[in-house]
């Protein structure tokens, strides 16, 4: 049987690079796409496109002819309160959040229905589920993130599953402006019932989990990754 080929777009660093890592290492070729020019340190079976896909739409004629699973990363921590809040902060983070996500997957669509069982894995966030102060920008984009999986995975059935992962904080570039002391990141883990914030392997599991055939049977889920933090009061 051909290896398995996923797409991940934000797999350069962050959650999307623990993903595509652990696929590349069990045997699976990726195509990642992001700003960043070629990563050196890529494993051999990872080939890259450089691409802003909030400029420019990724073309189907781009991607491989057959793919298993797409993951979406990008995403973005805007946080302020309601008065700091305009059209242009709202538009922009649900371009990168939403508009972008289902511009890629519309790419990417041809060759997830090639393979027969394609997976699509979107990422939302603990704010969601959970009300927080200064997230409203986030919180609104990321909602609509959770709509869509369900929505999709409606339309998309059987031939193509689709999942939302909604993480926590977890160390990342992304998240670095809240980790960047010992005590933020203790006053941060000591929020958590599991007193710790998440780390990029506890997020690529799952993802793995949820664009692999070990997962056949789940979709339409908003899978939540946050310590606990949604469903459990410590
Ligand atoms: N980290 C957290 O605490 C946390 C918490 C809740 C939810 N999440 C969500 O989880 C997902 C992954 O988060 P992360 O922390 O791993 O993010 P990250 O460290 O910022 O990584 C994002 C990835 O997306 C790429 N990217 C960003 N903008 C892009 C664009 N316009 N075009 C193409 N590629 C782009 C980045 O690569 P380049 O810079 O090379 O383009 C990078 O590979 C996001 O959706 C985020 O909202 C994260």
């Amino acid at each position: 049987m051909d290896a398995k080929h996923y797409l991940v777009v934000g797999g350069s660093h962050g959650i999307g690079r623990g993903l595509v890592d652990r696929l590349a290492e069990s045997g699976s070729a990726v195509t990642v796409v992001s700003r960043a020019a070629e990563n050196s340190d890529a494993h051999p079976a990872v080939s890259h496109l450089s691409c802003d896909v909030t400029e420019t739409a990724l073309q189907v004629s781009q991607l491989p002819d057959r793919l298993d699973g797409f993951a979406y990363c990008p995403g973005s921590i805007n946080l302020g309160p309601i008065r700091q809040l305009n059209r242009d902060k709202m538009v922009s983070d649900y371009q990168l959040n939403v508009v972008s996500a289902v511009e890629c997957l519309q790419a990417a669509l041809p060759a997830l229905k090639a393979s027969g069982n394609g997976a699509a894995l979107f990422f939302s966030t603990v704010a969601v589920a959970q009300g927080m102060t200064m997230h409203a920008s986030v919180s609104a984009v990321k909602g609509a993130l959770e709509g869509l999986t369900r929505s999709l995975a409606a339309e998309l059935s059987p031939k193509v599953r689709v999942n939302c992962i909604a993480p926590g904080l977890t160390q990342t570039p992304l998240s670095e402006k809240f980790l960047s002391s010992e005590q933020k990141q203790s006053a941060m883990a000591e929020k958590h019932p599991l007193k710790r914030v998440g780390q990029v392997e506890d997020i690529a599991s799952m993802a793995a989990f949820l664009l692999g055939s070990e997962a056949s049977w789940v979709t339409g889920q908003v899978v939540r990754v946050d310590g606990g933090m949604s469903a459990v009061r410590s």
